[in-house]
């Protein structure tokens, strides 16, 4: 019998088929920035599917935007990624990455001071549940941006338009327009 490209589980040599893969991206993500994104777009294209997880940094507890927020604006900032989705989650990065059956933890490395605590919870999460995590390098050009260096400009008036997407803008506009940020 001659397979065929359509014939279920059958490779017939011309087409290299690989199991779809998890992975998910954890992060404080207040606000996604552009360096965030290619991070996304190069695990999509890496990996496949895509879970953008909104978790807690116990290092920075409160933040500009709530959870909820986040996740909104990381979903307006990722719209028609039809591998990538984007969820809030309560605990560990471990158990976010068991609950959505992630084969990988992604993290994005913007420079080489980010590989120092980078490596070591890459290292504590296996230690707990035996999830391994990829590191990918943020483009170059996009490498200095970050979402504290975003929250301060924005703050104070000045444009962050070029290092985050339109709907980030308009909610951080949004957000130091009311007296209450003054
Ligand atoms: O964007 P950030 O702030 O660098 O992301 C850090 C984050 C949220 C990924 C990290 O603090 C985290 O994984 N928090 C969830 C709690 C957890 O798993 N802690 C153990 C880390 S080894």
């Amino acid at each position: 019998m001659t397979p065929t490209a359509s014939s279920p589980g059958v490779n017939d040599g011309t087409t290299v088929e690989s199991p779809m893969t998890t992975v998910l991206i954890p992060g404080s993500f207040d606000p996604l920035h552009l360096g965030h994104i290619d991070v996304v777009d190069q695990a999509a294209e890496l990996f496949g599917d895509v879970v953008l997880g909104v978790l807690v940094n116990f290092d920075k507890p409160s933040g500009l935007f709530s959870p909820d927020e986040r996740v909104e604006l990381a979903r307006a900032s990722l719209v028609g990624r039809s591998s990538v989705s984007v969820r809030a989650f309560g605990g560990l990065a471990v158990q976010a990455a068991a609950e959505v059956g992630a084969d990988f933890i992604v993290k994005g490395l913007r420079t080489p001071n980010d590989f120092d605590i980078e490596q070591q919870m890459a290292h504590t999460n296996h230690s707990v549940t035996g999830i391994r995590t990829v590191f990918v390098p943020c483009r170059s050009d996009l490498g200095f941006i970050s979402s504290r260096f975003i929250r301060e400009i924005a703050a104070h008036g000045e444009p962050i338009d070029h290092l985050v997407a339109a709907p980030v803008a308009v909610a951080l506009a949004d957000r130091f327009a009311r007296p209450s940020h003054e």
